[in-house]
């Protein structure tokens, strides 16, 4: 039987051939690569699917756990390989490692305690946790017993966790008492309680001691971690699941209304998350790979615990942040752990880049192997600083473009492997079909161009569905280009076919590699009682990548003062989080529509930019004398 290392491509040749075989044969070429797997039964067919719908289901029939995948099946040949090295935010803390074995124990014996608490398959669980290996074991349990995970990122307000606890109407809650972020205690449990006061259907809270701070308990809800799991066994078969049976939800931002919870099924995203991290990254079995993301973001799920799990690698957790306690921590990390791939945001890359290059020269980084990039477009002065300082212009940079609603990545360089362009996320992994379409949906022939980015036919790891609400799924990526997946992005091609990322062409900005529709961010400022409207908008930023403005219309009878727009930030604080806090707002006494009422966005972009010279013609617009009048208040400030 073939092993899934037998399907890492080893050169450019190989990677073009099965380009082009799973173009030509994908059931074939996808099926193969699944044979590697462990299934209870097999599929009756491999793809079925219709984007009309839309519906995609891969390996239709296959029973499979993908927990016996990531853990049991590496228990027979390597118990006692590291599968996560963990580096707490102190590191004067003790390390944390987790042997397979150890991780597998730990994974069954949380999963009883689930199942003692009455946690079924198809039950929702929502884990709300800071990067610690508890998380991981959390999600894994979920996985064992067939529960439907979503994970929170606990940089989320208590509003913004109510929502999507009551979204996916979850049963239970795992949390912690605090998580130390660099400096900061952030009080866990206590967002979490306010959360709770909104959603009824949480029955149970466990609760992981990590910062042994003071919390208000509810006897009736909350369980100390420790207590569910004593004395539990450390066996707990796998629950039996289709192929298609969600295996979590995960929230994105979108350019409208509230969050999508994009559910992710079993089968095909375990194959296609492997897939890509055994290729894109050249996973060894004795390489120390590394990313930087949290597990509350896709990359987190897919990168750090199923795609690496599945082929029985070893990863490095990290609880902290790049800068604590200085900006030397990254490159102490890979020094410390030896760390062959190492991934991570051009956000982070462009604040590491803004450090004197001495501190790099203090560590020894020779291990490194491959170098990755994901959520952003890379800036060349990024790129080229990673180049230099990092890769000592010799290794491999991976330019990653997917998206939590891929599951995988969809475009990407093999490293070392297929060609590589500075700044281009470069080919499209085998059983990815790109197009590019011109404004009217038309798609563009000629190899050099740029237009809208779509794709043509499944790749496994599609997300199926947005949970409850498979119309807006519908409307939101199937309904702009019939037949086609639109991502929302926009892409350059050059002569070679390498696709270069251009940005979001809907409302959705990327800020420090964060996904914010500013739609909800305009909802919350909306929500103080002294605004009458406001539109938010991204504007480049040194480090961020992007940041957001905020142009405000406030009552007439308001009179405006600094603390109201400290109340403002404070808003969209409490609605969504510290992470979608505008950087500047303007109190302005109208917005830029246009005559149907629509607010130009594309005007205030370019003010917020500074681009006053190219904001083309505004005299179709309702109110044009408002831009002058905005460009005078920016002025001034
Ligand atoms: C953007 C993150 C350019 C893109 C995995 C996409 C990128 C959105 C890249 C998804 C890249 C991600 N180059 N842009 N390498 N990677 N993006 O859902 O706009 O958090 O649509 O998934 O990030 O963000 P999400």
């Amino acid at each position: 039987m073939k092993n899934i290392y037998d399907f890492q491509l080893r050169s450019n040749d190989e990677f073009k051939a099965a380009q082009l075989e799973s173009i030509q044969n994908p059931n074939s070429f996808w099926g193969e690569i699944a044979e590697t797997f462990q299934w209870h039964s097999p599929w009756n067919s491999v793809l079925n699917y219709d984007w009309s719908i839309p519906k995609t289901e891969w390996f239709v029939g296959g029973k499979l756990n993908i927990t016996e995948n990531c853990l049991d099946r590496h228990l027979l040949i390597h118990p006692d390989k590291l599968a996560l090295i963990w580096e707490p935010n102190n590191q004067r803390d003790k390390t944390i490692n987790y042997t397979y074995k150890q991780l597998f124990d730990a994974v069954c014996q949380f999963a009883n305690g689930l199942k003692n608490h009455g946690i079924k398959k198809g039950d929702r669980v929502c884990i709300y946790m800071p990067m610690i290996p508890e998380l991981t074991i959390a999600v894994l349990a979920c996985a064992r017993i067939g529960a439907i995970h979503s994970v929170v990122f606990a940089g989320f307000s208590s509003t913004a966790l109510a929502a999507r606890i009551n979204d996916a109407k979850c049963n239970l809650l795992i949390t912690s008492d605090g998580s130390y972020r660099g400096d900061k205690v952030v009080p866990l449990k206590e967002i979490v309680d306010v959360a709770l006061e909104q959603c009824d259907s949480i029955q149970k809270c466990i609760v992981f001691q990590r910062t042994f701070m003071d919390v208000n308990w509810d006897d009736k809800r909350d369980i100390w971690w420790h207590d569910f799991v004593e004395g539990l066994s450390s066996h707990c078969p796998a629950t039996i699941m289709d192929a298609e049976d969600p295996l979590f939800i995960l929230y994105t931002s979108g350019s409208t209304g509230k969050p999508k919870g994009m559910v992710h099924t079993c089968g095909g995203y375990m194959v296609y998350t492997a897939y890509t991290f055994l290729n894109v990254f050249q996973y060894q079995p004795e390489d120390i790979y590394w990313c930087t993301a949290d597990i509350g973001w896709i990359t987190g799920h897919s990168y750090m615990i199923y795609g690496p799990l599945s082929v029985g690698a070893t990863s490095v957790h990290f609880e902290g942040v790049p800068s604590y306690p200085n900006w030397s921590r990254f490159w102490e990390i890979c020094e410390k752990y030896k760390v062959t791939q190492f991934y991570t945001a051009p956000t982070a890359i462009r604040a590491l880049a803004k450090q004197p290059t001495k501190i790099i020269e203090g560590y020894d980084l020779s291990s490194l192997k491959v170098l990755g990039t994901v959520g952003e477009p890379i800036n060349e002065e990024a790129w080229n600083w990673y180049n230099t300082y990092i890769g000592k212009n010799n290794l491999p940079i991976v330019d990653t473009w997917w998206q939590t609603e891929t599951g995988g990545i969809l475009i990407s360089s093999l490293a070392g492997v297929s060609q590589q362009k500075p700044t281009y996320a470069t080919q499209p992994m085998p059983g990815v079909q790109v197009a590019l379409l011109d404004p009217d949906g038309k798609v563009i022939l000629d190899k050099e161009a740029e237009g809208i980015l779509t794709i043509n036919h499944p790749w496994p790891s599609i997300a199926r569905t947005i949970f409850g609400n498979h119309q807006r799924y519908k409307e939101v990526y199937f309904s702009a280009y019939p037949g086609r997946y639109f991502p929302g992005d926009g892409a350059l091609r050059d002569s070679d076919g390498n696709y270069r990322i251009t940005g979001r062409v809907d409302d959705v900005v990327i800020v420090s590699g964060h996904n914010l529709g500013t739609a909800p961010i305009e909802n919350a400022i909306n929500e103080h009682s002294s605004v009458v409207e406001s539109a938010v908008v991204g504007f480049p930023h040194e480090i961020k990548g992007n940041a957001l403005m905020a142009f405000v219309i406030l009552y007439n009878d308001v009179i405006y003062s600094p603390e109201l727009v400290g109340e403002i930030r404070d808003e969209v604080n409490r609605q969504i989080g510290p992470i979608a806090k505008p950087d500047k707002i303007l109190i302005v006494s109208g917005l830029p529509k246009t005559r149907s009422g629509k607010i130009m966005r594309r005007i205030l972009r370019k003010l917020a930019a500074g681009e006053i010279d190219s904001l083309g013609d505004i005299s179709t617009l309702l109110n044009p004398e408002i831009v002058e009048e905005i460009i005078e208040s920016l002025s001034k400030k």
